[in-house]
């Protein structure tokens, strides 16, 4: 290989993917073992991330099932010490696990906000932190979040939703200040509309959906593939000096 493309080559490193049972997460983690990490996968449906697995090791993969409800942030101990158990260390940490209640203003429980504000913003923290010190101690980490257009954009009921992903921009810069010395980058990685269970409802819509493309200067909504090089590349040495930073793969949509 060469010296280029060892810069975008995982192999050797770990990776922990939340959300890793669809999705978002579930792509992320698959790039991430073709780019060869060996990947720690968590979210709550053991059958739904056996699925991940099995695609990962359809490609010579090296993947292990982590189920694991985030919601109760006293439990990371214990997530972490299990992860560390599969794989020896975790030197990379996607938080893509997350929830969008869509609810109207007036509609919005004390609980679901409170479920949206947990799970998008206080978990990646959280979670994230768990792994720091091994990271310090190896002089290398990466921490990738993912935030949204509503980390900079009101959309229509998106008052939690856009709360927490405006927070998580603000959190990837101040992770970024308190752990970069210590040669860990953290970045988010902010989505346009891609088809997943979370958006489910836009693209049950078909006007909503062609609309959204329109907005995008490249004419159409994202498919899981477009995330592929660049989780990889926000992972990989390649992305070396680069952190804090907010990276849009929307299509064009927050230029226009
Ligand atoms: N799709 C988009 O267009 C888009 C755009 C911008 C940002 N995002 C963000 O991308 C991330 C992934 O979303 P997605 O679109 O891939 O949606 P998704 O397919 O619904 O995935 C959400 C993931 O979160 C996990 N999860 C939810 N609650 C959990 C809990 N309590 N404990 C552990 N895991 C939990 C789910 O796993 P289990 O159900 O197995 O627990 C699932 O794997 C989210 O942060 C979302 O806000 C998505």
């Amino acid at each position: 290989m060469s010296q280029a493309f060892e810069q975008f080559s995982l192999t050797g490193k770990t990776a922990l993917v939340t959300g890793a049972s669809s999705g978002i997460g579930q792509a992320q983690s698959l790039a991430l073992a073709k780019a060869g990490a060996s990947v720690v996968l968590v979210g709550r449906r053991e059958a739904a991330l056996n699925d991940t697995l099995g695609a990962i090791n359809a490609i010579s993969g090296n993947a292990f099932v982590l189920p694991h409800d985030l919601h109760d942030r006293t439990t990371f101990d214990v997530l972490s010490a299990k992860a560390v158990a599969f794989t020896g260390q975790v030197d990379i940490v996607i938080n893509a696990a997350g929830v969008n209640y869509r609810e109207a203003a007036a509609d919005i429980s004390i609980d679901s906000w409170d479920q949206t504000i947990n799970l998008n913003l206080s978990v990646p923290f959280f979670l994230a932190r768990e792994f720091v010190a091994g990271m310090q101690q190896r002089g290398w980490g990466r921490i990738i979040n993912i935030a949204s257009l509503q980390t900079e954009r009101a959309f229509t009921n998106g008052m939690a939703y856009g709360a927490s992903k405006g927070g998580i921009g603000q959190v990837t810069r101040a992770m970024a200040e308190s752990w970069s010395a210590n040669g860990i980058t953290c970045n988010a990685i902010a989505p346009g509309f891609f088809p997943t269970g979370l958006t489910a409802p836009v693209f049950e819509q078909a006007d909503l959906t062609e609309k959204l493309a329109a907005q995008t200067a490249i004419g159409r909504n994202g498919e899981l593939a477009d995330l592929d090089g660049v989780t990889v590349f926000l992972a990989a040495p390649a992305s070396n000096y680069i952190t804090g930073q907010i990276l849009y793969v929307d299509g064009g949509f927050t230029a226009k």
